[in-house]
């Protein structure tokens, strides 16, 4: 299959934006795949309500056919369709935060097939911030099933060349309209039951649903390995996602301990052979002496720091790294998000400097 990249946004204009979309729209109706920025990651598109469409999904990314997909809504009116029943604090959590990066789980309607949701009773609903994807979905006129475009186990894509790079071939058009701008997958909070539970954290914070739902409760699986004890209520989260090639260690500390260590640990490593990636910061870039380092951003701006992640985890595939020693950052507010997609993409592996 060939794939067809075009440009969308400010710097084609109007007319050629529209014509993409509605192209793309058309791909959509016809049961087709269709990559397209939003505000959190690049999205694979497709009709949520065809159960063949979702199974093409699935196949393009090479993922297990029992990960539910999120379907994106271009409007309030598009939700009540989807679900059978919405509770307040589903309704209130969507009316303060959508259009936006937050993902909700409610119960199902008869409407949407199983093949969506994973076979679950429940799906996932969100309705992006990001005007051109909207706009497609307003266009397609269908709830668009929408994973990340990676394919399964890579970092998810906030370019259309990460796109591009794992699903070339695979799909039919990927729109592009340049860098995402939050870069870490969206917040989802399933709604379906009494108490609303976090699922996996990202841009709408825990603080920030906590004005919202006071009693939200956080899904054991986010802070750690999923065992035998603790299933992940969002069955994505069980896979080794967010994963570069390279093996990946987390180094916790004072931050002077953690520059001697990472330092230390590269020069065993690229003595024996090995290539070897650092994350750092910019307060710290200049004081790593040993492998390929690259400043995620000031410690100041964790907006900065969640847009530069996952390209940087890319780079370091691309550049064939075997070793990735990084710095960990605070876990409050975004830093939970990052923290997060670390923790994953290192297999939970930290050391302490
Ligand atoms: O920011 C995002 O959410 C991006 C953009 C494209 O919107 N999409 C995204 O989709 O990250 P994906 O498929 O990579 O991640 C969706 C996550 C998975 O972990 C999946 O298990 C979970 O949402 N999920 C979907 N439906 C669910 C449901 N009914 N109950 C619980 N978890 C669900
Ligand atoms: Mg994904």
């Amino acid at each position: 299959m060939e794939t067809r990249l075009v440009r969308i946004g400010e710097s084609e204009g109007e007319e050629r934006t529209q014509t993409a979309l509605w192209e793309a729209a058309e791909i959509v109706k016809r049961g087709g795949l269709v990559a397209f920025p939003t505000e959190t990651v690049y999205g694979l598109g497709a009709n949520g309500l065809d159960e063949g469409a979702a199974k093409r999904i699935y196949a393009a990314k090479g993922r297990p056919s029992d990960n539910p997909l999120i379907a994106h809504i271009s409007c309030m009116e598009e939700l009540e369709p989807l679900t059978a029943g919405i509770m307040p604090v589903g309704r209130r959590l969507a009316e303060r935060f959508w259009p936006g990066p937050l993902t909700l789980v409610f119960m199902k309607s008869k409407r949407v097939p199983y093949g969506t949701t994973g076979g679950l009773e429940t799906v996932a609903v969100r309705m992006p911030e990001r005007e051109e994807a909207r706009r497609l979905i307003a266009l397609a006129g269908v709830p668009v099933a929408a994973p990340s475009a990676n394919l399964s186990g890579r970092p998810s894509p906030t370019t259309a060349q990460h796109v591009w790079q794992d699903l070339n071939g695979r799909i039919e058009m990927i729109l592009d309209g340049g860098p995402v701008g939050i870069g870490l997958e969206s917040t989802i909070v399933d709604v379906s039951g009494q108490t609303p539970v976090l699922l996996r954290p990202g841009a709408v914070t825990l603080e920030m649903l906590q004005e919202v739902a006071a009693g939200v409760e956080v899904d054991p699986a986010i802070q750690g390995i999923p065992g035998e004890n603790i299933r992940p209520k969002a069955p994505g989260m069980k896979y080794r996602h967010y994963a570069p090639r390279a093996e990946m260690t987390l180094v916790e500390g004072e931050m002077a301990a953690v520059v001697r260590l990472i330092n230390r640990l590269a020069e065993e490593r690229e003595r024996n052979g090995s290539r070897v990636g650092v994350i750092c910061t910019e307060e710290t870039k200049g004081q790593y002496d040993r492998g390929i380092v690259r400043s995620v951003g000031s410690r100041s701006q964790e907006e900065t720091i969640a847009h530069n992640l996952f390209a940087v985890l890319r780079e370091f595939d691309d550049l064939g790294v075997d070793y990735i020693y990084s710095e960990e950052f605070p876990q409050k507010r975004l830093g939970y998000a990052i923290m997060n997609r670390m923790k994953k993409a290192a297999g939970y592996r930290e050391i302490q400097a």
